[in-house]
């Protein structure tokens, strides 16, 4: 991290939301080839949640989870400056942000949607704190939302069992440069990579009679699920690595890592590497699958309510995803 610091950050709230609609792998086998072994012993995933109200959307979730928040330090939505909505599932490609701002009656903030796949709410939290970093504002509310099973293919049993709706946001609010809670952080892309997981646009053939034009929508996730369990197996370590190094701290001083709820065995390998003791995992993806951008929040607001995390604990903080981006937060809490 490199960067002039008027004020410092920290994490003073945290909401989230999941849809009621309960999906088991018992459920999944009943319309893919598949089997709950099969996906339990490969994944770690044992139940995800959809979001099947034909009038819900991933605003719906994020106005829940943000309530959460504001609630929980009786914040009222008009001290909100800023609302950054990581998602790669927006109810309108110009943005749901302003949606939620509305919804919520974060009557003096700007909003905007923030899209970086899986890494999106640890990009989101990094560029909150630019913000309070400077002295620019003072709340910032960061959703990661997202509603994938609108762009699963529910027949490929590759992907499908994968993924999962939820929605989780936090509140950062600027405090005294020696209180600062974000001590680093390390984001990365590699684009040459984008192909291994996308959700492709594609051209229909309708051609505009006299403009030649094409208009087309997207399509399915498509994912090379090998390569995405390599790229985030090898690069997320060097990144906590790095982060920890440029502040003279080691793996050793994590008290907690939380990893983006993916795959248990990607984020079992990755603390292996790490040499970093079961017992300091922070995981519930067992009952969520991959959230997407709302797995951190969601994962971390859990903790909290079940009292795992005390104050100065070291959490290390790592999204991985799409793009590909990865990055890591380092935030003593
Ligand atoms: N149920 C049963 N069999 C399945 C299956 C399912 N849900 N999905 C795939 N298979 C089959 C394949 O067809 C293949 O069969 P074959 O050997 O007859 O061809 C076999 O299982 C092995 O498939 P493979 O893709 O090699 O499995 P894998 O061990 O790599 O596990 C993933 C697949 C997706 C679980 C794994 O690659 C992974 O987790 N990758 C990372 C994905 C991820 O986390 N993406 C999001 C990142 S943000």
């Amino acid at each position: 991290m490199n960067c002039r610091m008027i004020q410092g950050a920290k994490i003073v709230s945290t909401g989230s939301a999941i849809p009621s609609v309960r999906v088991d792998n018992e459920k999944m086998s009943s319309f893919v080839d598949t089997s709950d072994e099969w996906i339990f012993t490969r994944t770690g995933i044992k139940e995800r949640r959809v979001l099947t109200d034909l009038d819900k959307s991933i605003i719906d979730l994020s106005i829940d989870a943000s309530f959460e928040a504001l609630k929980s330090i009786n914040m009222h939505p008009s001290e909100i400056d800023l609302v950054i909505l990581a998602t790669s599932s927006p109810n309108d490609l110009f943005g749901s942000a302003s949606k939620i701002q509305y919804e919520i009656g974060a009557i003096n903030a700007l909003a905007f949607d923030l899209t970086a796949a899986c890494s999106g709410f640890v990009i989101g939290l990094v560029t909150a704190a630019q913000f309070i970093f400077t002295g620019a504002y003072k709340n910032v509310l960061v959703i990661g939302s997202d509603v994938l099973s609108k762009w699963v293919d529910w027949s490929d049993r590759s992907t499908c069992i994968l993924f999962g709706d939820a929605a989780g946001a936090v509140i950062l609010q600027s405090c005294n440069s020696s209180s600062n809670s974000i001590l680093n952080f390390n984001l990365n892309t590699d684009g040459k990579y984008s192909n291994y997981l996308s959700i492709p646009y594609e051209e229909s053939f309708d051609t505009h009679p006299i403009l030649k034009l094409r208009q087309g929508c997207f399509k399915y996730i498509s994912m090379n699920g090998k390569e995405v369990y390599k790229f985030a197996v090898s690069k997320v370590p060097l990144s906590i690595i790095n982060s920890l190094t440029e502040i003279n701290m080691s793996t050793k001083d994590i008290d907690w890592l939380l990893l983006h709820q993916a795959n248990e065995r990607i984020i079992s390998a990755i603390a292996d590497k790490l040499s970093i003791s079961s017992d300091k995992i922070i995981s519930n993806l067992s009952k969520y699958g991959n959230t997407s951008a709302a797995s951190i929040p969601l994962a971390l607001n859990e903790a909290l309510k079940l009292k795992k995390i005390s104050r100065n604990d070291i959490i290390v903080v790592a999204g991985f995803g799409a793009g590909l981006t990865w990055g890591t937060i380092v935030i003593r809490w």
